[in-house]
């Protein structure tokens, strides 16, 4: 074609064609040839009693991806829900996405791990499986989940390594391709991917991290990038009591966009091409976070910009020192 019409056509098309605003389905591509829907509903520290109403709710409202772990004591109540949901017609089984993620106190045992998630999830397979944290806690300590020594200190198991459990995970997948579709890491940095990858058959399709615009974690986002290893976000909102909400340059762009600051933290992630998940358990929230935008690159700069005031984690790892995460603030016992 004539480049000069060519242009012509462009400078015609409308933005909304060109870029088209992304929804809260849009299908973002994983290295297995599937794809992951661009938001997820967080289940994280929705109380038993609230989560089944919540994960009703969303899926109603339209959400097709649900984030689950076994750690969340919650997995139960969260499969009641999709079984109502699918037994009701709302929605089909393959039109969901489920992740689900291996507790570290399970790494020398991953085909359990999955089995007690389905179990619980009342779904005979999930379309991702996470392992939780790159650090195997001791399966026969004091506490089936968050075992300590006596000395007070969490009870590591030095037996194994991640990447072991990486090779368990690769095996699972091959061995079960019916019960796990995909397989992927979650608080992954450079440094453990990099050694993960050494020695992986498989390329994790996906790195959970905590991520919004005071932990951008630039450097692990564009490893991940390429290494075509996709980025969910989580924590997207500052999680509990977040600052993010009050935040200048966030409600700056809402202001401009005529949107509230959950949409641009959330939509934040789509302009870098990474899923995100939003927790709640408030029917209007719930309606709320699955309105997305597209930010321009100076909305970007400004959200960019934020975290030069002093890098802000809110999500501590359930581990002492010693395990190469930033050490948890005194009173904060978090383990998302
Ligand atoms: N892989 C990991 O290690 C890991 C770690 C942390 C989280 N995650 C996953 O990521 C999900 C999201 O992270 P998160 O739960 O830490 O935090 P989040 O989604 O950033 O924030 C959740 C908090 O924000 C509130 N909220 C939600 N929508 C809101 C809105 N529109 N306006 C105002 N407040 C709003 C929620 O309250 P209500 O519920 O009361 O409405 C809740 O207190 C988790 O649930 C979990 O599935 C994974």
């Amino acid at each position: 074609m004539n480049p000069s019409l060519a242009n012509f056509i462009l400078s015609k098309t409308p933005k909304s064609i060109l870029h088209p605003a992304p929804t809260m389905n849009t299908a973002i591509p994983l290295n297995t040839g599937a794809t992951i829907p661009a938001l997820g509903l967080g289940t994280w520290q929705s109380a038993p009693g609230e989560v089944k109403k919540a994960v009703v709710h969303a899926i109603e409202a339209g959400y097709r991806h649900i984030d689950c772990a076994f750690c969340y004591q919650n997995e139960d109540e969260v499969g009641e829900a999709l079984q109502d949901v699918i037994s009701r017609g709302i929605v089909k089984r393959e039109d969901l996405f489920i992740t689900s993620k291996l507790w570290c106190t399970f790494h020398t045992r991953v085909e359990e791990g999955l089995q007690k998630s389905l179990d619980l999830l009342k779904t005979p397979y999930v379309d991702l499986y996470l392992m939780h944290w790159p650090v195997p806690m001791n399966p026969k300590g004091n506490h089936p989940l968050f075992p300590k020594l006596e000395d007070g200190s969490r009870d590591i198991d030095h037996s194994t390594t991640h990447v072991q459990t990486w090779k368990n995970l690769e095996k699972l997948i091959q061995t079960h391709p019916e019960r796990v579709k995909a397989i992927g890491v979650a608080n992954y940095s450079v440094k453990y991917l990099e050694k993960l990858l050494a020695q992986a058959t498989i390329v994790p399709a996906a790195n959970q991290i905590e991520n919004h615009p005071l932990l951008p974690q630039q450097e692990v986002v564009d490893f991940c990038k390429a290494k075509g290893i996709h980025i969910t976000a989580y924590s997207p909102l500052g999680s509990t009591g977040s600052p993010l909400f009050k935040d200048e340059a966030v409600n700056e762009v809402a202001k401009k966009h005529n949107v509230g600051p959950g949409t641009v933290l959330l939509s934040y992630h789509l302009a870098r091409n990474s899923s995100v998940l939003a927790k709640s358990v408030t029917p209007a929230r719930i309606d709320e976070n699955r309105k997305l935008i597209v930010l321009d690159a100076e909305d970007m700069q400004k959200l960019e910009s934020i975290h030069k005031n002093g890098i802000t984690r809110f999500v501590y790892p359930p581990f002492g020192v010693n395990c190469g995460f930033p050490d948890k603030p005194d009173g904060i016992d978090l383990s998302g």
